[in-house]
C-alpha cells in the first residue's frame, strides 16, 4: 500500500518522480504528492487529495525545478485522505521531508513526547513524527543526514519504506525499509527508488533489492546500503526480464482487460522450464528431498484471490500425495495456535509477495520450525527472500488491482508443486508426473480458446448490471471459481455478491434466492464428475424453480446444462484439476463489464490498493 519514488540525476526531477507515482498509483490513490529540492536548496512540495490528476493541476500552476525529488501515491491508514495529510510531510523549518509506506505502531508516544518538546503537527498521520524526529536528531547530531536516519529507524516499530530529504544535502536521498518494500534502480549517471520496479523501468532494468532493516543513500554516482547501525552491507542486483511496454495498456481501455487477454502467455510462461527430463524443478529449493519426502501435512496460508487459488491447489495436492491439506487465510493463521512441526509444508501464494499477514504467517510457521514454500510473482519480495523454497510465477506485472493472469498463474504453480511433492514422496511415477505435466501445458490453448468465445458475457454483463446481487455456485474446484467470481464483482462492481458450495444451498442461502436473481453456476464436467454434474442439475433445477436467472458456466457439449439454464457460456472441456484455468475467465470478464457498465473504474476500485502491506 502506498507508491513511493525517488530521484537523483541530470533529469527534471519533477518529470520522473510524477511519472513514477502514475506507474505505482495501483498501490494506493487516496492523494499523491511531491518534494522537490530547487536550484536554490529550498525544498518545493505539492500535495493533493485525490488521484494523481488533482496533483498534475496543482503543479501545472507552478514551476517546480531540481534534479533530486521523491513521491508518493497514498492509501490512507491513520488521518483522511485530505490534502493535509498527503505526504511528503516536513518539519518545522522545512529542511527534512519525509514520504512513508506503512504503519509506525508506536506513533503516538513519539507524538506526545514531540508535543511535549513544542513541535507543531501538521497532521494527523503516523508519517509525520519522522520527519520531525529526523530534524531534532540532525539538530543533535550536527548534521549528518543518513545517520540520522538511522538513529530514527531505531526508535520505529511497526512497518516502513521511508525516503528523505535534507536541503543541507541536495544532491542526495536517504531511504530506509522495515518489512514494507524499496528496490533501487541504478542508472547511469542517475539513481532510483520505487517500490517497485515500474517505478523507473522506462530508464533502467538493472535493480537492487533492499533487505530487511536496510538505509540506503542514493547520490547520481549509485548507492550505498547499510543496516541501521551503520553496518555496510552488499545489496542483491537484479536484472529486470520485462520492459516498459509491459507496464502500459497498449491500447487497452483498462489494464485489467490486458491482462485477461495476457492470461494464457501468463500460464505457458509460469510452467515453462519447471519439467526437466521427467523431473518437476522449483526455482530456489533450500529444501533437500528428503525434507519434502518427510512432509505430513500442507498448510497453504493466502489472502484474497491467492487464497482461492489455495483451495484450488488443495484438490490437486491431496489427490496426487494423500497428504491432508488445510488452506488457511493468513489473516487467522498467524493469530492462532497451529499445529506445525519439521514435517509441516506451508505453502504461501502472495502475488506481490509484501502481503502483511502472509508476510507474518510465513514467519509465524518458520518460528515453529514448519518448512514454507512461496509461490510469488515478484522476484526478490520479502516473502519468497524468508521462505525455503521458491516458486516464481511468471505473470509479468499485473497493474489491475484486481487481480487475474496471477490467479491463473498462482494455480498452475500450486498444482506444479503438488505434482513437485508426489515426485519426492513416490506416489506418483516419473511418466505420470511428465502426463500431468503436459496435460497442464496444453491449457494456455484453452484459455485461448476460451477468450475467443466470450463475447456473449459482455452483453449478458450488460443485461444485470443493474441488478441488486449476484450469487455464484460451485462444487469442487468449482466452489473455489465460484468464490473467486463473486470477489471480482464485489471489488469492482461494489455489488453483493456471494459464493456458495452449491451442496449447502439448502442449509440457507436458497432463501435468497427471489424472481430474476442473476445465479451463476460453475458446473462440474459432465465427463470428468458424472455423479457432481447430476447434483448440480438438480441444484440449478431448485433455484430456478424460485425465480433465479441462472448463467450456467458449462463444459462445450454439456447439453444437460441448458435444461434449466437461461445462459449457457460454454468453455473448452478439459481435465477436471485444471478446469479452474478455463472457468474463472468469463467470471472475470462478467465483473469487469459490469463495473464498466455501471461507470466504475475497473482498475481502481474505491477503497483498495493492490498490495495489503498493513494489517
Ligand atoms: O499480493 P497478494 O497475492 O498477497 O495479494 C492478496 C490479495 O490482497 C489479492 O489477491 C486481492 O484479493 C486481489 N487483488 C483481489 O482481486
Amino acid at each position: 500500500m502506498c507508491g513511493i519514488v525517488g530521484y537523483v540525476g541530470p533529469r527534471p526531477a519533477l518529470e520522473v518522480v510524477v511519472e513514477g507515482l502514475r506507474r505505482l498509483e495501483y498501490r494506493g490513490y487516496d492523494s499523491s504528492g511531491v518534494a522537490i529540492i530547487g536550484p536554490d536548496g529550498v525544498l518545493q512540495v505539492a500535495k493533493k487529495a485525490g488521484r494523481i490528476e488533482n496533483l498534475d493541476k496543482e503543479i501545472a500552476a507552478r514551476t517546480i525545478a531540481g534534479s533530486t525529488g521523491m513521491g508518493h501515491t497514498r492509501w490512507a491508514t491513520h488521518g483522511a485522505p485530505t490534502d493535509r495529510n498527503a505526504h511528503p510531510h516536513l518539519d518545522a523549518q522545512d529542511r527534512v521531508a519525509v514520504v512513508h509506506n506503512g504503519i509506525i505502531e508506536n506513533f503516538m508516544v513519539l507524538r506526545a513526547e514531540l508535543e511535549a518538546s513544542g513541535v507543531e503537527f501538521a497532521s494527523e498521520t503516523d508519517s509525520e513524527v519522522v520527519a520531525h524526529l529526523i530534524a531534532a536528531e540532525l539538530a543533535r547530531n550536527g548534521g549528518d543526514f543518513p545517520d540520522a536516519v538511522r538513529a530514527v529507524c531505531r526508535r520505529l516499530d511497526g512497518a516502513f519504506t521511508l525516503v528523505t530529504l535534507d536541503t543541507s544535502c541536495p544532491g542526495s536521498i536517504v531511504a530506509a525499509r522495515r518489512n514494507s518494500p524499496l528496490v533501487v534502480g541504478v542508472g547511469k549517471g542517475e539513481t532510483f527508488l520505487g517500490s517497485d520496479v515500474a517505478a523507473f523501468i522506462e530508464f533502467t532494468r538493472d535493480a537492487v533489492e533492499l533487505g530487511q532493516d536496510q538505509v540506503v543513500v542514493i547520490t547520481r554516482d549509485g548507492y550505498e546500503i547499510t543496516d541501521f547501525t551503520g553496518e555496510p552491507v552488499n545489496g542483491k542486483h537484479f536484472h529486470i526480464d520485462w520492459d516498459l511496454s509491459a507496464a502500459e495498456k497498449g491500447g487497452y481501455d483498462y489494464f485489467m482487460l490486458k491482462e485477461i487477454e495476457e492470461q494464457p502467455a501468463a500460464v505457458a510462461d509460469t510452467l515453462r522450464g519447471h519439467l526437466v527430463g521427467a523431473r518437476i524443478v522449483l526455482d530456489e529449493q533450500r529444501l533437500d528431498n528428503q525434507e519434502l519426502r518427510d512432509v505430513d501435512k500442507v498448510f497453504v496460508v493466502a489472502c484474497g484471490t491467492a487464497y482461492h487459488a489455495g483451495l484450488i491447489g488443495k484438490q490437486a495436492i491431496e489427490h496426487w500425495t494423500r497428504i491432508p491439506v488445510e488452506v488457511e487465510m493468513a489473516s487467522e493463521f498467524r493469530y492462532r495456535d497451529p499445529v506445525l512441526n519439521r514435517q509441516t509444508l506451508v505453502v504461501a501464494i502472495s502475488q506481490s509477495g509484501e502481503t502483511a499477514d502472509t508476510l507474518e504467517a510465513v514467519r509465524h510457521a518458520r518460528q515453529q520450525g514448519a518448512r514454507v514454500l512461496a509461490i510469488c510473482n515478484t522476484n526478490g519480495a520479502q516473502i519468497p527472500r524468508e521462505s525455503d523454497a521458491v516458486f516464481y510465477t511468471h505473470a509479468g506485472p499485473e497493474i489491475g488491482v484486481a487481480a487475474t493472469k496471477t490467479f491463473l498463474a498462482q494455480i498452475a504453480a500450486v498444482e506444479l508443486v503438488g505434482l513437485a511433492l508426489a515426485q519426492a514422496r513416490g506416489t506418483k511415477w516419473g511418466d505420470e508426473i511428465a502426463g500431468e505435466f503436459e496435460e497442464l501445458a496444453k491449457i494456455p490453448a484453452e484459455i485461448a480458446r476460451t477468450l475467443d468465445c466470450v463475447q456473449d458475457v459482455r452483453a449478458l454483463a450488460r443485461d444485470i448490471a443493474s441488478s441488486k446481487a449476484v450469487l455464484f455456485l460451485g462444487r469442487h474446484v468449482g466452489f473455489p471459481v465460484a468464490l473467486e467470481g463473486a470477489l471480482k464483482l464485489k471489488e469492482l462492481a461494489y455489488m453483493h455478491a456471494e459464493g456458495f458450495p452449491a451442496g449447502e444451498l439448502k442449509h440457507g442461502p436458497i432463501a435468497l434466492i427471489e424472481d430474476g436473481l442473476p445465479v451463476v453456476v460453475v458446473m462440474p464436467s459432465p465427463r470428468g464428475r458424472p455423479l457432481l454434474h447430476q447434483k448440480m442439475l438438480s441444484n440449478i433445477a431448485e433455484i430456478a424453480a424460485r425465480g433465479a436467472r441462472t448463467i450456467v458456466i458449462a463444459e462445450e457439449g454439456d447439453t444437460a446444462a441448458r435444461i434449466h439454464a437461461a445462459h449457457v457460456v460454454e468453455v473448452p472441456a478439459v481435465p477436471t484439476l485444471y478446469s479452474p484455468l478455463v472457468t474463472t475467465v468469463p467470471l472475470q470478464v462478467l465483473a469487469a463489464e459490469i463495473a464498466q457498465a455501471r461507470g466504475y473504474d475497473v482498475d481502481k476500485p474505491r477503497n483498495l490498493a493492490k498490495s495489503v502491506t498493513v494489517e
